[in-house]
């Protein structure tokens, strides 16, 4: 594999798995992929199972994340999950900004900012998603939203930060629904907002990691991996067995 920044395969379980699933998933998992050096790993779980997967992944090269936390450290957010408390079970990535989340939890931008903000300040790695839904793409609008979110997103940060950021480029039609937005498609608009990532933060553009999310399967992973602008994927349904995920990340690891 030829790729100018080391890739990254990031599953998001979402609101899936017991902890007794979860274990049975990371031993597979880890027999699965344990030898795989080319990019790097991680599984992003539900709060309930981090425990397990930081005991069953430790000395692994999974890494563990997290699907959302709360930008502030300790106090009285009654539901919420600090990243102190996701940095104790060995979480070394963080989902921010999930489409779902924006669209169910009324996440807003200036949430979002915070979030980012936060995660940085403490250590652990953001992955920001953003994306357009089907009717902005229809109206032409598509990358003028994905700038905007951008934009807002990635306010609160020191431009030395931005380095530690890891973007995910979701279109909200391409998640969950099997349709997969066309490679071609997802490197036009991975690389204008690499564009965009320059205007804010000149050179450091080249060294962000721009994933691509929705629908990625095992059978599209390598066309999407062969673009120049794409450096790795968000998987949410094919990461829910641990085949599934290895058999993905072996694919990927062809391109
Ligand atoms: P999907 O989800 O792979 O099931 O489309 C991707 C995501 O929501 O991160």
């Amino acid at each position: 594999m030829d790729k100018k920044r080391r890739p990254v395969i990031a599953g998001n379980w979402k609101m899936y798995k017991t902890t007794s699933e979860a274990r049975n998933y990371a031993q597979s998992l880890v027999g699965l992929v344990g030898e795989i050096s080319e990019l790097d790993i991680v599984v992003c779980a539900p709060f309930t199972s981090l425990p397990v997967l930081k005991e069953e992944l430790k000395d692994t090269i999974v890494h563990l994340g997290a699907q959302n936390m709360c930008w502030a450290d300790e106090g009285a957010f009654t539901g919420e999950i600090s990243p102190r408390m996701l940095l104790d079970v060995a979480c070394t990535y963080v989902i921010i900004g999930h489409s779902e989340r924006r669209e169910h939890f009324r996440e807003t931008d200036e949430d979002i900012a915070r979030k980012v903000k936060a995660a940085i300040a403490s250590g652990l790695k953001p992955i920001l998603c953003v994306g357009e839904n089907l009717s902005q793409r229809q109206e032409g609008k598509a990358l003028a939203v994905v700038r905007a979110q951008l934009q807002h997103d990635l306010l609160e940060l020191a431009a030395d930060d931005l380095r530690k950021i890891t973007i995910a480029y979701e279109p909200i039609w391409a998640i969950g629904t099997g349709k997969t937005a066309s490679s071609k498609d997802a490197q036009e608009m991975c690389a204008a907002m690499r564009s965009t990532l320059s205007g804010i933060s000149g050179s450091i553009a080249e060294k962000i990691l721009i994933l691509y999310g929705g629908s990625v399967k095992p059978d599209n992973i390598a066309e999407l991996m062969a673009q120049p602008d794409i450096d790795g994927a968000l998987v949410g349904g094919a990461s829910l067995t641990a085949e599934g995920f290895a058999q993905l990340i072996k694919n990927a690891c062809i391109a």
